[in-house]
């Protein structure tokens, strides 16, 4: 594998690829790998002539610094996983290669309209800004053919659809489904932060989400959410939201609708916010 860590040295070697027009996949990380990484990377392998990973912990998207000073950083192992899963470019930048101006300096505002202010958007924000600065930045860089993300973060998805819809940009952007610990708990690199007692606790998010589809048609959107939502703060859970959307236009739901419905819940345990969520129909 190989390892660029400036912008110039990864231009250099992704020029011949882009020349011969080689489909180019990436996948945008911000390290502490997990296997949801890697069935990422297994799918671009798959699909695309030369695979790009990425890990970059991008100051710009933390609204909680003490998240940002806290999140994991496991290099070494990161680039071992990289490896076994045959990733053939790993680009590792530091803060001032990706932000020369500096994370205060004023930049492009992106409209992402309705989607940055519900949900993720209402809860962290400025968020989905920093998320939009630095894949821009990066997809700028790569150029890829491919994006490859995870469904775990449903809502950055559609972000980054948005985005690419707002520049232009010709990278078509794949949704890989979410990988799972074996108890159903949603792989996250913020897992490793759980304490043993935590983590036990964190299936909840799953199994409340398995019961809103359980029960999808035989109660309404309100008593659901609501259930779900109690039974998560009487385990210790400080909820942030349980909701229903729209899957294609991420309208949060009050009434069910003819299309495709996605539940999603956000709750946080001791320090760590977990986000988890599910198709229902
Ligand atoms: O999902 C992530 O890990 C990050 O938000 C991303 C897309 C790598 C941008 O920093």
């Amino acid at each position: 594998m190989y390892l660029f860590k400036t912008k110039n040295d990864l231009n250099a070697f992704l020029e011949t690829y882009k020349k011969e027009g080689k489909k180019i996949g990436f996948v945008p990380t911000m390290g502490a790998l997990h296997d949801g990484h890697l069935a990422l990377v297994t799918k671009a392998r798959i699909e695309c002539d030369l695979v790009v990973a990425s890990i970059f912990v991008n100051p710009t998207q933390f609204n909680d610094p003490k998240d940002f000073e806290k999140y994991p950083v496991t290099i070494d192992q990161d680039i071992l996983k990289l490896e076994s899963a045959w990733t053939d470019v790993l680009f590792l930048p530091s803060v001032s290669e990706m932000y020369p101006e500096g994370i205060n300096a004023p930049h492009q505002v992106y409209d992402f309209g309705y989607l940055e202010t519900v949900l993720e958007g209402a809860y962290r924000p400025g968020h989905f800004q920093g998320v939009g600065m630095i894949v821009h930045k990066l997809l700028d860089l790569v150029q890829p053919t491919r994006l490859y993300m995870g469904q775990k973060d449903f809502q950055q998805c559609m972000i980054i659809r948005k985005l690419l819809e707002i520049t232009g940009m010709p990278t078509e952007l794949v949704v890989v489904p979410t990988k799972r610990e074996p108890n159903g708990l949603a792989m996250s690199s913020r897992n490793m932060r759980l304490s043993p007692e935590e983590k036990a606790l964190s299936i909840a998010l799953y199994n409340g989400l398995n019961e809103i589809k359980q029960n999808f048609n035989q109660q309404p959107i309100s008593e659901l959410t609501m259930l779900v939502s109690n039974n998560l703060q009487s385990i210790g859970f400080q909820v942030d939201y349980v909701s229903i959307v729209n899957s294609e236009t991420f309208e949060v739901l009050d009434e069910k609708i003819d299309g495709k419905m996605v539940g999603l819940i956000a709750a946080k345990i001791g320090e760590i916010r977990l986000i988890d969520n599910m198709y229902l129909n």
